[in-house]
């Protein structure tokens, strides 16, 4: 039987950070031993915020290579640059048309953003959703990774494939969320009550995948915890369940067995330990990145060999639609 389809993409606007690791990185990883996965850089999508051009350019090519060194293997998945498919955009324009001004307006992240970037509220910050719409359909991919924060975009998504589907005939194969464990969400090391992210003032909050060994555990012994001195998963213990959860999902021990590693001991012994264990699982990344971003003729000749084995399926799906329209 042929394996089910994921697609999923991610915005090259620079470092990425443990967060984007754990909660979404490390899963594309994991996918490509079951489905057929086709990944992307969401470069177009970067836009909707203004970029500094040769900043722009060196941060797509660096996440390029840091997605290889995570373990996107070319040999079992396509992975390409958004940009480089001019079908997105194509598609995109069509499903603004079969997009309702409501339905955009109703998008949560529209009014975030729009209060985020107040000095720039452009047209494609408000039709986002719908290019995200064209990066999924286009691929008629079944399934498609996301955070919380993205469901009410792939709920439009499937809102305007079963429409389009409905005035013509089935077109557009409707997509499933596979949404992430709620222990899937890093929190800030400063304030755990945050979502670890690289927008944080405080650099001490987020660790990046780049982090030499001495910056993660200096961040790690600094990490905002509690007066209990005991590492035990409760409510209340913000700072130490982030910890126990980063710790979780590296070495794959319950909180049970965490708790039991650390029975007796506190915190002097655990955010070491959990630094090392961070330190360990990012050190074979980076050897792998510092090779890969050395060999920038390496990266070129991936990314376009990649870039036509995307376009042949968005063109047969593109074309479909063209000629449903009536074009
Ligand atoms: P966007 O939200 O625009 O996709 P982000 O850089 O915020 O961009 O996130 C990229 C991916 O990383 C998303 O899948 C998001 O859910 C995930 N992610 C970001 N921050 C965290 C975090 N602190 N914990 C877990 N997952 C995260
Ligand atoms: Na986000």
């Amino acid at each position: 039987t042929q394996k089910k389809r994921v697609l999923s993409m991610i915005q090259p606007t620079g470092t990425f950070t443990l967060g984007n690791y754990l909660g979404a990185l490390k899963n594309f990883v994991r996918l490509q031993d079951d489905y057929e996965c086709v990944y992307a850089l969401a470069d177009l999508h970067a836009i909707t915020v203004r970029q500094e051009p040769a900043a722009f350019r060196k941060n797509i090519l660096e996440a390029y290579a840091l997605m290889l060194a995570i373990g996107i293997d070319l040999k079992r998945s396509v992975f390409f640059i958004q940009s480089q498919v001019a079908e997105h955009a194509q598609l995109a324009w069509v499903l603004n048309c079969y997009t309702q001004f409501g339905e955009l307006s109703r998008m949560t992240q529209f009014k975030d953003k729009s209060q985020k970037h107040a000095d720039n509220i452009n047209a494609g910050l408000f039709t986002y959703p719908c290019l995200m719409a064209a990066d999924i359909l286009l691929y008629q991919a079944d399934y498609v990774p996301i955070g919380a924060d993205q469901k009410q975009h792939l709920e439009l998504a499937r809102n305007v494939a079963e429409r389009f589907n409905g005035l013509y005939s089935p077109t557009f194969t409707v997509p499933d969320p596979i949404i992430a464990k709620h222990g899937a969400r890093v929190m800030s090391l400063q304030d755990p009550t945050k979502k670890m992210s690289k927008s944080d003032e405080n650099a001490n909050g987020f660790i990046t995948v780049l982090d030499d060994p001495d910056t993660i555990m200096r961040k790690f012994k600094r990490a905002v915890t509690d007066s209990e001195a005991c590492v035990r998963f409760a409510e209340g213990k913000d700072g130490v369940n982030n910890l126990m959860g980063i710790y979780s999902s590296i070495t794959g021990r319950s909180m049970e067995e965490i708790e039991r590693e650390f029975d007796g001991k506190g915190y002097g012994d655990f955010k070491p330990a959990v630094a090392e264990a961070v330190i360990e699982e990012l050190r074979p990344i980076q050897e792998r990145y510092r090779n890969l971003i050395a060999d920038k003729a390496y990266l070129e000749q991936c990314y376009r060999e990649n870039a036509p084995k995307a376009q042949a399926i968005a063109r047969r799906t593109l074309s479909k639609v063209m000629k449903k329209i009536g074009y």
